[in-house]
This record gives structure tokens, sequence and C-alpha cells, in this order.
């Protein structure tokens, strides 16, 4: 059976959502929309990676379970997906998979059985037990090699994680390995037989040069008392499986790998290989250890490993939340249609390079491209189908005595020429898309649009509207244009789905452009005498100087010009990336309230029980996890902040009823309680 399976990486879900994740869900989402407008069965997985330390500290910061802080992230994950159109509701992916789901438990474990019982290449046991010791980086999950870290300035300080500048944990513990070193000649060859399996070429060259520079072996596990939050190592419940293990076998269990309901309900066999897409910062862990995961458990190679290149701000810099660069996604959803945002990804970045992504610059694509573009052909030939053809579509022919009339208006009248023009047009654009190039498919696919417009222009059919004896010769020209504009929205639907969706209505056509596969496309199917439906604007113009005043003065909300604008906060620990309407604050009852008793529990050396009174007839019971920073006795009598109506929940036992509020700061979120300088009664709330 003809199928294809596309997966994006699964995120972490320690932070919230952001325009790196849109982007890789939004190049699949399209690349699964083409492949089903070809008639081809395809299954699209996104998801996140919820198991491992980043998750557990994140949680722990947050004030959570680790659970608690994958669903909450999850939630985030989903609202962007539903606001962005690629959920499944919206026609985008089959699955959002989580990693904490039993059946990926199931799975991930058959893997690791599996194994554990094979032999590699040069016939050793694949998983084996040793000890590791190293400098491993948390916000990384993976040990660094020398050349992978800065060394320290002042002896006996720990070396820094290059990427994330972050100092490293020396770790020592029993570990299990998998024989990495035994797959490097395996892996060559499969990069040298298939020079498609890892894409673009030069990226390939780079794994190449990695494996030939020679591959260590690879700890698979971390003892369960370091890392709890994680799949149990089958027959060895002290350890815990390395997250990338775990993570990388989604893309099987997902499907079915040794789990029987997912097989039945997707198929591992009808689906597997996948074509993982990846951003360039990804690529070893799925072009080196997840092939030789699948070589050693015996299992088919992924299709491709495809990896694109990262979002940069408008002036070439990594984006971050530090420099204030970053593209907020509720501004995206507030401003730009989600065509607009695809067509913008898809459009300004050479597929695997780095490119840069700005409000202005998306604001000057939607308006030349979009709304001059592709918007005005398709408004200004259906305004004029509806004004000089009584709103319906012309014949696309000229009868023979009119032909030498057509001649001497300078319109060609052989047929072929333009259908010649855009078949070709068409064969390349489904070939570049085929490869991935989507911002040179998109340059062709303009192509039509430019010479369509031109063929208007030269043609004046406002001037041929005034010679009845040119009514053919005018209907000629508006057919071509139509029928153009049905091609076009037949050939850009996996790119703007909505937009090519509402030409192809006004165009009166039934069905929609996802059903038609954009090779079978025919010249001059377009029926003569169909009635057009109501002529809509597409794509309107956007203010661009009013657009960008009002991004720009919104609260802390960073643009290329504006200046950093970034709080070290809790928050900003976890990850915001979004704001919250004065609404949404007013949600959260923050009181003032007075510390009437503090004490130690007995086992819980990080909590406090404390009796706070709010101003109402009992005091609350509240515990805090502050006992490491503040002696009980100190806080008696002192005013604090409390938030009033957090759900109550039991800790140790006991019932907490409201949280106090406290900054957190440094690496260990050391916490400092909020006060009042000045005189305020229990009870009054902060607004
Ligand atoms: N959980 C792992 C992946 C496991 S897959 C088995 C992970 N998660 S992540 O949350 O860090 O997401 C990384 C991916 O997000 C990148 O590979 C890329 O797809 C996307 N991007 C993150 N930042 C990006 C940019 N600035 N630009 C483009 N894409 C980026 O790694």
């Amino acid at each position: 059976m003809n199928t294809f399976y596309v997966t994006t990486p699964i995120y972490y879900a320690n932070s919230l959502p952001h325009l790196g994740h849109l982007y890789t869900m939004i190049v699949a989402d399209t690349v699964a929309r083409a492949k089903r407008q070809r008639g081809i069965e395809t299954y699209f997985l996104t998801g996140t990676d919820e198991h491992g330390i980043n998750i557990e500290r994140a949680a722990q910061k947050a004030g959570r379970t680790p659970q608690e802080q994958a669903d909450y992230v999850v939630s985030y994950f989903t609202k962007m997906t539903s606001e962005f159109g690629l959920d499944t509701a919206h026609g985008g992916y089959d699955i959002f998979m989580r990693t904490t789901k039993p059946f990926h438990y199931e799975g991930v474990s058959e893997l690791w059985r599996r194994i554990s019982k094979a032999k590699t290449p040069k016939g050793n046991n694949a998983i084996y037990k040793g000890h590791y010791e190293g400098w491993f980086c948390a916000p990384c999950a993976e040990y660094k090699t020398e050349d992978e870290y800065q060394k320290p300035k002042n002896e006996g300080d720990p070396p820094t994680c290059l990427i994330h500048d972050t100092p490293l944990d020396r770790v020592s513990e029993e570990s299990y390995f998998f024989r990495l070193s035994d797959y490097d000649e395996a892996l060559l060859s499969v990069m040298e037989t298939r020079p498609d399996f890892v894409r673009p070429d030069y990226r390939r060259n780079e794994v190449m040069s990695f494996v030939r520079g020679g591959l260590q072996d690879l700890s698979v596990s971390r003892l369960k008392t370091s890392v709890s939050w994680g799949v149990p190592v089958p027959g060895d419940p002290a350890h815990t499986m390395y997250v990338w293990f775990d993570a990388l076998t989604n893309y099987i269990t997902a499907i079915g790998f040794g789990n029987e309901e997912r097989q039945k309900a997707v198929g591992f066999e009808k689906f597997w290989p996948a074509l993982h897409l990846v951003g360039k910062d990804i690529l070893r862990f799925h072009a080196v250890y997840w092939p030789a995961f699948l070589l050693a458990a015996g299992i088919e190679l992924p299709r491709a490993i495809v990896a694109h290149g990262m979002w940069l701000d408008p002036n070439g810099r990594k984006m971050s939340k530090t420099l204030g660069n970053t593209i907020e996604l509720d501004v995206l959803n507030k401003y730009f249609s989600n065509d607009a945002i695809r067509y913008f990804c898809l459009r300004e970045m050479v597929f695997g390079q780095d490119g840069r992504f700005g409000y202005e610059a998306l604001i000057d694509r939607a308006n030349s491209d979009l709304a001059s573009g592709w918007g005005n052909l398709s408004s200004r030939t259906l305004t004029m189908i509806a004004r000089y053809c009584d709103s319906r579509i012309p014949s696309g022919l000229i009868p023979e005595d009119k032909l030498l009339l057509a001649k001497r208006t300078g319109v060609d009248t052989d047929e072929t020429t333009v259908a010649g023009f855009i078949e070709h047009a068409r064969d390349q654009f489904v070939q570049q898309f085929d490869n991935l190039a989507f911002s040179k498919a998109l340059e062709t696919a303009w192509s039509v649009v430019a010479r369509i417009d031109k063929m208007i222009t030269d043609a004046k059919p406002w001037d041929l509207a005034k010679d009845e004896n040119q009514k053919q010769t005018l209907g000629v020209v508006l057919y071509r244009a139509a029928e153009s504009l049905r091609w076009l929205s037949v050939m850009l639907y996996p790119v703007m789905p909505e937009a090519s969706q509402a030409i192809w209505k006004q165009l009166g056509l039934d069905g929609s452009p996802a059903q038609v596969d954009p090779t079978q496309l025919k010249w001059g199917e377009l029926k003569e005498g169909a009635a057009i439906a109501e002529v809509q604007p597409v794509f309107p113009r956007m203010d661009k100087a009013k657009i960008m005043s009002e991004i720009t003065s919104g609260p802390e909300i960073s643009t290329e010009s504006s200046a950093p604008a970034v709080h070290a906060t809790q928050a900003d620990a976890v990850g915001i990336t979004s704001f919250i309407e004065i609404d949404d604050f007013a949600k959260v009852d923050l009181r003032v309230g007075q510390v009437l008793s503090a004490e130690r529990i007995p086992k819980a050396d990080k909590l406090l029980l404390m009796k706070v009174d709010i101003g109402e007839e009992q005091p609350r019971q509240i515990l805090a996890g502050i006992a490491q920073y503040y002696e009980p006795e100190k806080l008696i009598g002192r005013k604090v902040v409390i938030v009033a109506n957090l759900k109550p929940r039991k800790l140790r036992g006991l019932e907490s009823q409201g949280m106090v509020v406290a900054a957190s700061y440094g690496e260990e979120g050391r916490p400092v309680i909020a006060t009042f300088t000045e005189d305020v009664p229990n009870g009054a709330r902060l607004k």
C-alpha cells in the first residue's frame, strides 16, 4: 500500500512552545497535506518528550509534579496546534505523542529487551553494564566530551556547557551502555549506500565525519536515585532509561511497536519507515544514535532524516528570552493569518539553512506576495468575470471567425502556450516540493502569478470589454486567468490550506483542492458556464505602520527594534513565552496576610507549616518550601502575600490552603518572601 509517515521531534515538556516548534510542525503539516493530496495514506506525528531530569527540575521549580508539569506544557502545545490549524480537527497531525503514555512504556521496554539480547556487528553484546564518570549537562541531557565544554577559568570549578553556558555536573554512577563504538562501519555503509538518508548533503557530510572520528559507547541509563522520572530499565528498575533512548523510540511506539492496541489502530508495518524532520541541533541523535539502536534491534531504518536550520532574529542573532528578541506566538496569532505565517516560514527559509524571522519582514511578504500577488490576481480575475461575464466562467476557446480579430489585440490565440507554461511550472513545483525545496517551489508558483498578471495587464480586459466584437477574446483572457487560479489553488493547498480553499470556492468549484492531485491537473477542466461565487479578498492588506506600532507598544513584547525587556522570574525559568490579559491576572486572588505561627515539619526538611491571617474568620494553614532559608521564629508577625484562591492540596498529609509568594533566584532557586514596607491591613487585595 502507498503510505507515508512524517514526524517532527517531540518537544521537551519543560518549557512552553515557541516559533521553532511551530516551524517544524508547519513543515511536517505541509508535507503531510501534500502527500494526502496525492492520494497517499499519510500519518503525521508530533508530540512531547516528557521524561528526564530537566522536566523533573522544571516541575520542582514550578511547584508541580513532573506529570503536572508535562500536562501543563502540553496544554499550551495543544492550544498552539489548534490556534495555528495544525491539529487533527484542522486536518493536521494524526497523533500528539506523549512519552508518558502507557503504550509507550510497553514499546520502549520491548525495544530495550531486544537490544539487550542483540550482538553488535563486531560480535559483542550490544548493551552492557559499566560505570560512568563524566561531565553531564542537564539542559542538554547528555554527557559532554572535552571538545564539547568550556574549560573552567579557575582550577577546581566545573567546566561549562558550550551551548548553555551553565556549569556541568560531575556524574559518576553505574550505568548501562550501548556499544555504539561497534556501529561506525555499519552506519557509514548506510550513509554511503543511501546518499539521501541524511539530508541536506552538507549535514550528511558532517554526520559522516563525526562517525569517522570514532564513536564512543553511549550511557543509556541513569540510576533511579539520580533520575527517577523516566521509563525503568526492564529487569533492573534501579535504573531509568536515558531520555533520548526513550524519546527516539516514540517514533515506532506511536504506530504500534510493542503494543497490540496501537498496532491495530495504526500499524507499524503499514507506516514504518518514517521521514524524520528535525532541527540541525538534534541531528546527531537522529542520524547516529537512532539508526544504531534500530540496527541493533533488527528494525528497518528510517526513510530519511532531514535537518532544517534555525530561526534567528532579523539581525541574525539567536532568539532568546534574555535578548528579548523572540517571536511571540500570541502576537503571531493575533495579527497574522495562519496561511501568511506558513507561507512566510516556507518561503523565507531556504530549507536546511538558518533563516531570519521578523514581524516587519512578515508583513512585507504578506503584502507583496499575498495581498498584491496571488490575492490580487484572484480578486481582479474574479471581479472581471463577475462584471464582464455575468459571474459565469467564460469559454476558453476563440471561435475560428474571431481568431483574426483576437490576434490584432496581441492576445496569444494558441492556448497551449499558457497551458504549456503552467504545466511546466507545475512539474517543477512538484519536484521541488518533493525535494523539500519549499522556497524554490514557491518561487516557481509565483512565476505563474507574475506571468498571468502580465497576461492580464497586456490584454487590458477593461478595453476589450468596450468592444462587443472582442467578447470572446476577453473571455479567453479571463478563462486562462481563472484556470490558472484553479491550478494555483491545488499547488498551493499544502502551504496555504485556508486561502486555497477560499479561492477554490470563489471559482465556484465543488469539493476541495485538498482532494486534487496536482500531478493529475489537466488544462481546460474548469467548466465554461459555471457560476462563480461572491468575490471576497483572501489576503487583506496589512497596515504595516499601525500593526508595528501596536506590536511594539504592547507590554514587554519584543520586536526587532525594541530593547530587551526581561526580568528573571520563576515564570521565565519555566519558559513563559506568552502574555496574559488583565482579566487573566484578575483570576488570581492575592491577599495581604500576616504570619501567626510557623514551625518545621518532622522529616520534611524543606517545608514550613504556617498559620496566616488573611482577614478571614479562621487563619489559613499554608505549607511553604522555604525551611532551608528561613528560621520559622523570624517569620512570625511578618506581612506576606498569599495566593488565596489556589486549589488546596495535600503535602505530607497536611492540607495547604494557599501559597506564599516569593521571588526565586540563582541556580538553586533561593526563595525571598515578598513583603510590604508600609502598613497594610490583613486581607487587602493586591491588584
Ligand atoms: N525533546 C528533544 C527531541 C526529541 S525527538 C525524539 C528536543 N526537544 S526541543 O523542545 O528542544 O525541540 C527541538 C526542536 O525544536 C528542534 O530540533 C527544532 O525542530 C525546533 N526548534 C527549536 N528552536 C528552533 C529555532 N530557533 N528555529 C527552528 N527550529 C527550532 O530537542
